[in-house]
């Protein structure tokens, strides 16, 4: 990895109570993004918010949001999560028939596209979009709970989505979500990350400040000589 870690915590762990303080105390805490699941209750086993949360949230503070929608079909919601403020919107091809068009309506109306590869989902399901792709993300658990242990078989595809970046001269961010810690993030960066999505293991912590930090640690080289941004 040539550039500093990015950070994003999950909402999905904090005190639903209180949405936009913790987020802004994410955000203080050094958060870069902050991660939003969106869950239908068909997509994925669990139900949490839509585009009103999405909006809230982006009055309260001025972090990145980068929204990871588990909703099918999700081709009819993009607009409203848009609209709402989502800075980054990540779909899942399963979640469509037209993964290529879902991307080129995500750019159209001015935010970076993502991909998500479920556990079972192969590299091949993406590796054709990468021209519309700005974001790939691995889930290292199965997508609709927080708190899962980290699937270890997602590393080698976390390294071979590495090497097709790289390959492919695209500036694509390749981020991990699900079971991440200060031991899993070690791996995760290992195999080539260069964003982890972290819920309990930020919000489930009575200092984010300090949790935040413990993740950074596990960086193969410190974050500070780097800089990386989605420009
Ligand atoms: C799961 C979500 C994750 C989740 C991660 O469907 O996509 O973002 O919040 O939670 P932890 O970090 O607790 O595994
Ligand atoms: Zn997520």
């Amino acid at each position: 990895m040539s550039h500093p870690l990015l950070i994003a915590p999950s909402l999905l762990a904090a005190d639903f109570l209180r949405l936009g303080a913790e987020a802004a105390a994410v955000e203080d805490a050094g958060a870069d993004w902050l991660h939003l699941d969106v869950m239908d209750g068909h997509f994925v086993p669990n139900i949490t918010f839509g585009p009103l949360v999405v909006k809230a949230l982006k009055t309260r503070s001025k972090i990145t949001l980068d929204v990871h929608l588990m909703i099918a079909p999700v081709d009819p919601y993009i607009a409203a999560f848009a609209e709402a403020g989502a800075d980054h919107i990540s779909v899942h091809p399963e979640s469509g028939p037209h993964l290529h068009r879902t991307l080129q309506l995500i750019r159209s109306l001015g935010k970076k596209s993502g991909v998500v590869l479920n556990p079972a989902t192969p590299i091949q399901a993406i590796e054709n979009t990468l021209d519309l792709t700005d974001i790939i993300m691995v889930m290292t658990v199965n997508p609709g709970f927080g708190g899962q242990a980290f699937i270890a078989s997602q590393l080698a595809k976390i390294a071979g989505l590495r090497r097709l970046i790289d390959a492919s001269g695209h500036h694509i961010i390749l981020q991990v979500d699900g079971g991440i810690t200060p031991i899993t993030a070690r791996d995760a960066l290992a195999a080539g990350a260069d964003c982890l999505i972290a819920g309990t293991a930020i919000f489930g912590k009575p200092d984010y400040k300090k949790a935040i930090a413990d993740i950074r640690a596990a960086a193969p080289i410190p974050a500070p000589e780097y800089s990386v941004s989605l420009g």
